[in-house]
């Protein structure tokens, strides 16, 4: 394939080599003459290791040039990938001038050809960029059909680029509507098997994985503060805690849904907290997690509200499924607000026999929910029967079961993203999606 490649910075120059390594033949375009020149010479404009052979080669093959001239670069080539810079603003947000600078470069060199094109935009944006900036800048193309758009994030880091090109930690294609088929030679393109998502849903994992790094990062740093305070070794505590890889180096606890609670979470990272607090050290990632927490079940609560009804149903109470364990349990504490608040409720969770609670599920309850008793129900549809919006946190029943109490008016909550219950004849919501 002939492709243009939009900006010779560290992404633009690997992506560059690394597909001419693959036999395309790669147009580079860059604003600096400088960087264009020593393209042209084979000469690399970054340091990365690998990356000087692999230019040399392909200049030699003649497999990659460079130009200044976009409008050259588009007439020659059948695909085009956007890398170029999305600095910084002095605000903090997203400068997305250059990428709307070639984009309009492309399309009025696309316009005037009238060829079929395929654009990559391969640069970091925020979501609802790409969409913008096709409705801005490429409606026209787009409904003559001669141009199929596509955002691929890129994953790779300096100093082992040329490698993470090759073995992407991740490939991810978006798509106009996530759902069209991406042609083989287009998915092939970049490496790896892709994820297929909607633009929207391929920038948010961009910024999704930084992020999570950003926090591995900052966790690490916080526990090996911590340690150092303790005289205990950093660096062997996290090698430890990442040899758990069915809970801690897994994606066990990454999905959205339900505040964290039971019985130690919430009680041991509040311990920790007040440890850290009597030591007089600051590590605002622990201190903000209880936050971040405590901000998901108040939305949680203001949902329910939302629906504006007064009788409120819960399927399942315990904090998650298969236990009667009450203790931090976010359904008890989201029950004892409405309760509080004037609502009526009805309750059903299987594992909760109240006759059978002893000790501190006992206890609990009638510290905090001395009414219980009165509130649960023996079946999912006597709950269904009682409420007008009802919050699912446990499979409590099969939809089967469900059905013939469910009423269109009914507001379902679902607490874990069941995708079964959206097909419910009734309304759906939940707070993460
Ligand atoms: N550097 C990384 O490790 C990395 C990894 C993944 C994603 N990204 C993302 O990829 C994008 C590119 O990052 P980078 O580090 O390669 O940036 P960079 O600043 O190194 O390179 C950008 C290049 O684009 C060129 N450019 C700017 N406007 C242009 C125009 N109108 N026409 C042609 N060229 C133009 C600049 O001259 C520069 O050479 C950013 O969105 C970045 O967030 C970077």
């Amino acid at each position: 394939m002939n492709i243009s490649v939009f900006g010779l910075g560290y992404v633009g120059a690997v992506t560059a080599a690394c597909l001419a390594k693959k036999g395309h033949s790669i147009i580079g375009v860059d604003l600096h003459p400088a960087k264009v020149a020593a393209f042209n010479q084979g000469i690399s404009p970054i340091v990365e290791p690998g990356l000087d052979a692999l230019l040399k080669s392909g200049s030699a093959s003649g497999h990659i040039t460079a130009t200044v001239n976009a409008d050259e670069a588009v007439a020659n080539s059948e695909a085009s990938i956007i890398c170029v810079g999305t600095p910084s603003l002095p605000s903090g947000s997203l400068d997305l001038n250059y990428v709307l600078s070639v984009a309009r470069q492309i399309a009025a060199a696309l316009t005037a050809s009238k060829k079929a094109h395929v654009l990559i935009f391969r640069s970091t944006m925020l979501p609802g960029s790409t969409r913008r900036i096709v409705g801005e800048v490429f409606a026209g193309l787009v409904q003559a059909g001669t141009l199929q758009i596509y955002y691929c994030p890129e994953f790779l880091r300096e100093g082992t680029a040329v490698r993470d090109f090759d073995e992407p930690s991740l490939a991810v294609v978006g798509t106009e509507d996530g759902s069209s088929a991406v042609p083989e030679e287009i998915a092939g393109l970049l490496g790896g098997k892709p994820e297929l998502l909607r633009w929207e849903g391929a920038e948010m994992i961009k910024y999704s994985c930084n992020y999570f790094h950003a926090l591995k990062v900052g966790f690490a740093n916080e526990i090996g503060r911590l340690c150092k305070q303790l005289g205990e070794d950093g660096k062997r505590v996290m090698q430890v805690v990442c040899e758990d890889k069915k809970l801690n180096i897994s994606s066990y606890y990454m999905r959205p849904g339900a505040p964290f609670g039971g019985s130690c979470l919430p009680k041991d990272v509040s311990a920790l907290h007040a440890f850290v607090r009597h030591e007089g050290m600051s590590l605002p990632l622990l201190e903000n997690t209880l936050a971040t927490n405590a901000a998901h079940q108040q939305l949680f609560v203001q949902l329910i509200e939302s629906k504006q009804k007064r009788r409120i149903g819960f399927l399942g109470l315990a904090f998650k499924a298969d236990t009667d364990d009450l203790r931090g349990s976010p359904l008890v504490a989201a029950a004892e607000t409405l309760y509080g608040r004037g609502h009526s409720l009805s309750i059903f969770d299987p594992q909760i026999n109240l006759s059978r609670l002893i000790g501190s599920n006992e206890q609990q309850i009638q510290q905090r929910m001395p009414h219980l008793a009165q509130l649960m129900k023996s079946t999912a549809n006597e709950v269904l029967q009682n409420s007008d919006v009802i919050v699912i946190s446990q499979k409590c029943a099969t939809l089967e079961a469900l059905l013939p109490d469910v009423r269109p008016d009914h507001h379902i909550i679902d607490m874990n993203g069941w995708d079964e219950l959206r097909s419910l004849p009734c309304q759906y919501d939940g707070i993460c999606w």
